[in-house]
């Protein structure tokens, strides 16, 4: 059984430890999010510090997945410090499943918590960008997400090659346009 839960910026700090192991499993898996190898326990320490601290001053959440056991095995995090001309727009970023928990539907749950929440503070437009080509492209073209278009060579793999990366959107249901 699988839990989606909000960490808030104490909770992330006292739960480094898994996030780590979430992090490092994805970018050694050779997952592009960020990072390239090698990948260590400082630099994901700094990047989940860097969250926890957008979190309690940017109203950013973390939403994760946790197993049976407690053990965090799924994260994603709903971006809403954008401009005041987007108030109804939100971005998408790092959604981790540990390799050993896919093919499970955890993504899907956590991408379902996240458009709630999303829809909660009147977001009804979501963006996200990821490697072209990669499991994850398949995972969001299956949510329905809506391709805008591909940027050629926007980032390195974990191992240094250069990758594409195609650009997603999506309409949540409800919601009517801000402005005129
Ligand atoms: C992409 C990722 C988040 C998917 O997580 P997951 O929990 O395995 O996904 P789900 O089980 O919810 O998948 C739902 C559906 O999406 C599709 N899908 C998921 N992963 C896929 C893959 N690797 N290849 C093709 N389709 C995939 C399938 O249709 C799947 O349904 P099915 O298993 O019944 O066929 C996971 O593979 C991952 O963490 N990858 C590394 C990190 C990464 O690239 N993150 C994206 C950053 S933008």
């Amino acid at each position: 059984m699988v839990t989606i839960t909000s960490l808030h910026h104490d909770d992330i700090l006292l739960r480094l430890h898994s996030l780590n192991a979430l992090l490092i499993d994805c970018v050694e898996g050779g997952a592009s999010v960020s990072f390239v190898l090698p990948m260590g326990e400082d630099k994901a320490r700094v990047f989940w510090e860097g969250v926890a601290a957008s979190v309690a001053r940017d109203g950013r959440q973390l939403l994760v997945a946790l197993d049976d056991q407690q053990h965090i095995i799924g994260c994603v995090i709903l971006v809403t410090d954008l401009p005041e001309n987007q108030p109804h727009r939100a971005e998408v970023a790092k959604l981790l499943v540990h390799s050993r928990a896919r093919r499970g539907g955890i993504a899907r749950a956590l991408m379902a918590r996240l458009e709630q929440e999303a829809r909660a503070q009147g977001r009804w437009l979501l963006v996200l960008d990821t490697a072209s080509g990669s499991g994850a492209e398949q995972f969001y073209r299956r949510c329905g997400w809506q391709q805008a278009g591909v940027i050629p060579d926007y980032a390195l793999m974990p191992d240094g090659a250069r990758c594409s990366t195609t650009l997603f959107w999506k309409h949540l249901a409800a919601g009517s346009p801000p402005g005129r």
